[in-house]
């Protein structure tokens, strides 16, 4: 017996020692923080590539000039792409939190769900609705990302892909219509996504009151809009003739 509550001690001892960030990790406010925070790195992502991908109806030196720079970056002081390549490793990092979290929140909800009280049943269910909502637009968002990298990045998706030569590849990749109406659904899910995602983050991290809310659902339309529009602006833009080889 005694050497049980030695044990015991001895286990709540060690897992006291976790440092702070992964005790809160480890809690259910502190996963929904990193959902929101790990969220908002990824919508900078999607922003900036949005921007630099706009570039293509300025021509094709000044997008091909882009995806160069972006290999420079650091010019002389690093290694060809190596701030690139930590550029990337953050993504995946955010990405891989994004959906550690996630899936963790709605493991510890589906565990749940047993003992929910008559009297909460419908806020429980409108929680689950949005999750699930949420579920099954990223998981769409996840199986785009794996065809865009091998239809843009690696070429394998794309038999006419040149490595460097990001404006041709755009074009002959947009020349094919189901490639198109398959860019057109990934990107009014991820649309949703961002919609939802922009207006629970403040909910997510404690901010919500009456007035701000205006607010937030201004930013949540703004910011979604953009990125549907324009995204789908580059593949019907080739279908339409107006960019071209
Ligand atoms: C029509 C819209 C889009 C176009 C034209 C486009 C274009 C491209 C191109 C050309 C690359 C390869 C860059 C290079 O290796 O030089 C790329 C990479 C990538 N794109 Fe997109 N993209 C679009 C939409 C999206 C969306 C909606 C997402 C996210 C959901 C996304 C996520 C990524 C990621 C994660 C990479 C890899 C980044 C890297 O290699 O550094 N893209 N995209």
């Amino acid at each position: 017996m005694a050497h049980t509550d030695v044990g015991k001690r001895a286990s709540v001892k060690t897992r006291r020692k976790r440092p702070f960030i992964i005790e809160f990790y480890s809690s259910d406010v502190g996963k929904k923080w990193a959902m929101a925070l790990s969220g908002v790195l990824l919508l900078g992502y999607l922003l900036a590539h949005l921007l630099g991908n706009l570039k293509v109806f300025l021509g094709p030196e000044n997008v091909d000039l882009y995806a160069e720079a972006l290999r420079d970056l650091g010019g002389e002081l690093v290694p060809r792409q190596s701030i690139l390549w930590l550029m990337r490793g953050g993504l995946l990092l955010a990405y891989s939190i994004h959906v550690h979290a996630a899936l963790s929140l709605w493991w510890r909800n589906r565990k749940a769900r047993g003992s929910v009280g008559y009297q909460t049943r419908s806020t429980y269910l409108a929680a689950t609705y949005a999750s699930r909502f949420m579920a099954y637009t990223g998981a769409t968002v996840f199986l785009f990302i794996l065809f865009h990298l091998s239809d843009l990045t690696f070429g394998g998706a794309n038999p006419d892909f040149v490595y460097g030569d990001v404006y041709a590849n755009i074009v002959a990749t947009f020349e094919r219509v189901p490639v198109v109406i398959l860019y057109i659904v990934a990107i009014l899910a991820l649309g949703m996504h961002v919609w939802h995602g922009t207006w629970s983050l403040f909910q997510s991290i404690g901010v919500n009151n009456a007035k701000f809310n205006k607010w937030r659902n201004k930013l949540a339309y703004g910011v979604t809009a953009f990125i549907v529009v324009g995204n789908i602006s580059i593949p019907l833009a080739v279908q339409f003739g107006i960019l071209k080889l």
